[in-house]
């Protein structure tokens, strides 16, 4: 795992979003993971900015989506394949047919589970998974005791979720109590992960995330296990972390963040 901190959410993004550019650039045909919430508003402006600025080309792109609401349908202004659509799918020109997030409306939902996995693997499997992380320390929808190697499945979510993202439907109380996700197995295969991090609400769950013992009751501590992680965060989400000058003097000295610097 490495941590990167930045001064503010707009840097943070920034760095993020470069290292995105860099993978899109360097191989058109990538498979990306990506994420929803507003901590990746800033970063969807960003690609979106590259793409109409430098002609960052997403036509051959492929993504996966962590998670979606079960319940509700993809025009449902409260999903997440509508939040895709309005920050990031609308904006650039990536193939709205290479784009695929969990059917939430599915009849079958361990069927639609298992469909989600094996397209991955069908399309080689995810290059860079981009993660956020919620206030209970999920990745995706795992929420806490979320087995560590569990897969794409249906997931009752936690009053702490609920209390985090209700605000985003109308009313608050119809907000779906369950989703599907990729599991923390399956994220794990990612051949490369980016956590970004901002906001000092997050502070101390991204301490226990990245300091803290690897446990199912952070998920987002079992990043702890993948060997290619960056952890990107802005000094707000940083404040509780105990080993900033060593982070900082990593990415100041290691020639791989040189072009990044
Ligand atoms: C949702 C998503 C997570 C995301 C989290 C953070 O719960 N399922 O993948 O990391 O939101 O949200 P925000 O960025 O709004 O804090």
């Amino acid at each position: 795992m490495q941590v990167i901190i930045r001064s503010d959410e707009e840097t943070a993004c920034d760095l993020a979003a470069s290292i995105i550019d860099g993978r899109v650039r360097g191989h058109l045909d990538s498979v990306l993971g990506l994420a929803t919430g507003c901590t990746m508003e800033t970063l969807y402006d960003n690609l979106a900015r590259r793409h109409e600025r430098d002609g960052l080309d997403f036509s051959l792109i492929r993504t996966y989506n962590l998670d979606e609401y079960i319940g509700i349908p993809p025009d449902h202004p409260g999903s997440y394949r509508h939040y895709m659509n309005e920050h990031l799918f609308n904006k650039v020109n990536i193939d709205l047919r290479n784009t695929h997030l969990p059917l939430g409306m599915a009849e079958d939902l361990a069927k639609e589970c298992e469909m989600y996995e094996k397209s991955i693997n069908v399309n080689g499997g995810i290059d860079l998974q981009l993660l956020g992380i919620g206030e209970s320390g999920h990745i995706g929808f795992n929420e806490p005791l979320s087995a560590l190697k569990s897969r794409t499945r249906d997931k009752a979510l936690t009053p702490t979720t609920i209390e985090q993202n209700k605000h985003l439907f109308d009313p608050p109380e119809s907000m779906p109590k369950r989703a599907i996700t990729m599991g923390v197995g399956t994220i794990l295969e990612a051949k490369r992960i980016l956590l970004l991090v901002t906001g000092s609400k997050k502070a101390e769950i991204l301490a226990k995330a990245v300091e803290g013992p690897v446990t199912s009751m952070v998920s987002a501590s079992a990043l702890q296990l993948h060997e290619r992680c960056t952890v990107i965060v802005d000094e707000a989400a940083a404040a509780n972390l105990s080993c900033k000058e060593y982070y900082n003097w990593i990415f100041e000295t290691e020639p791989e963040w040189e072009e990044y610097r």
